[in-house]
């Protein structure tokens, strides 16, 4: 797995300390709430797990899924829900909480449909943006990294399922994906 790894873009230290000040942030912004943290899987598995420690706010979680790109590294732009949430959200209010943005593509069909369902509020949390590679727009109310176009791996983040257990993000070698 390791050499499979160009370089290391953030270690697990460095993944830790953005991620305790992305929860300050909501911790006061969300002071006297009960947000409700959604998390998109599977790729935000970690973050959302390491940053839900770190909230020292009464608060819920739930979880959807999307559809991804399966084997390919490049978005294809049609998005279906896999796996829906388990609870009502109407009038609470929500963060969403993703890996990465890309093309936005996901992240756009997303707060449209949760948008429907007349919750309080939502608002994103990202850990990593390519901005670079944006094709719609969508804003990102708390971000952790902005990267530069490049396929990341580790730290919840797949290339075919693989890589999601590495603790750090890195830079995933163009030979490993046929490049
Ligand atoms: P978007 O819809 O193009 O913004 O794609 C977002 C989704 O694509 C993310 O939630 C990831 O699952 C996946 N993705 C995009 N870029 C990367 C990457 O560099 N590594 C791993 N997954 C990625
Ligand atoms: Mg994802």
């Amino acid at each position: 797995m390791e050499q499979d790894i160009e370089r290391i873009l953030f270690s697990a230290e460095e993944l830790a300390e953005r991620i305790r000040a992305m929860a300050e942030e909501i911790n006061r912004d969300y002071a006297g709430k009960e947000p409700l943290l959604v998390s998109v899987l599977r790729g935000s598995f970690i973050f959302m797990a390491d940053l839900v420690r770190q909230i020292r706010l009464p608060c819920t979680v739930d979880f959807m899924a999307v559809s991804s790109y399966g084997k390919s590294t490049v978005s294809s732009g049609a998005v279906q829900i896999t796996k829906d949430l388990s609870e009502d959200i109407f009038h609470k209010d929500l963060i969403i909480v993703e890996d990465i943005l890309d093309s936005g593509n996901t992240l756009n069909y997303l707060m449209k449909t949760l948008l429907a369902r007349n919750p309080a509020s939502i608002r994103l949390c990202a850990l990593l943006d390519k901005p670079e590679r944006r094709k719609v727009p969508v804003h990102i109310d708390y971000r952790g990294f902005e990267i530069p176009d490049e396929f990341v791996v580790g730290y919840g983040l797949d290339y075919a399922e693989r890589y999601r257990n590495l603790p750090y993000i890195g830079i995933l070698k163009p030979s490993v994906y046929g490049k």
